[in-house]
């Protein structure tokens, strides 16, 4: 589709960030589209953190990474994303991104909330190195995904040190999904 969708976009833009060898963390492997994603961008030498909260999500993941021979590359954790600073070091990590809201065809109950979301990007922030890159696609179209998606955006404009950047399809319907990105600068 053209424009892309945010979710299209975020490959567009960090495939030019990622290099071979980097680790990186998928927040919200769902159906591991994202996960593949930066599983072929990090390339043998690299490593993905992938984490859900979902079982049926962890499944999934594992399921299309061993169709495209990449489960190798890929630590997969069922759990929040909460703790994702757990699984790497400080300043290490080349881009986190977050794809928030719902699993698509499964209980729409469970879906990314306000608090752990901010938790796991004040990790995200801290695991970043420099030149690093944070994307986060927010959903404001549903219910609760409005407040998540303003208290997500709020948070990340507050960030100090960081390049801060926002795209979104203008839709004459519901609030349509943008895309936030924020890319660590350097200390000095
Ligand atoms: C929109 S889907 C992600 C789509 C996925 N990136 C893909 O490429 O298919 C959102 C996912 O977030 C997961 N999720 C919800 N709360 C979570 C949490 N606290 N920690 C980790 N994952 C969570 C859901 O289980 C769901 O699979």
């Amino acid at each position: 589709m053209f424009p892309p969708r945010p979710t299209h976009l975020l490959h567009v833009l960090l495939a030019d960030i990622i290099q071979p060898g980097d680790t990186v963390i998928d927040a919200t492997a769902g159906n591991g589209h994202d996960t593949v994603f930066l599983a072929e961008a990090v390339g043998d030498a690299g490593r993905v953190i992938a984490i859900d909260i979902q079982a049926e999500a962890i499944s999934s993941t594992r399921r299309v990474l061993e169709e495209k021979r990449f489960e190798n590359r890929v630590d997969l954790h069922e759990g929040s994303h909460a703790e994702l600073a757990q699984y790497v070091a400080k300043s290490s990590v080349a881009a986190i991104v977050f794809n928030l809201g719902y699993l698509p065809g499964a209980d729409h109950a469970v879906m990314t909330q306000v608090d752990s979301t901010l938790h796991a990007l004040a990790g995200a922030v801290i695991a970043l190195k420099e030149g690093g890159v944070l994307a986060v696609v927010c959903y404001p179209g549903h219910k609760g995904g409005d407040v998540e998606s303003a208290r997500v955006e709020s948070c990340l404009r507050h960030l100090e040190n960081f390049r801060l950047a926002k795209y979104e399809l203008l839709s004459t319907q519901r609030a349509s999904p943008f895309l936030l990105i924020a890319c660590k600068k350097s200390d000095s």
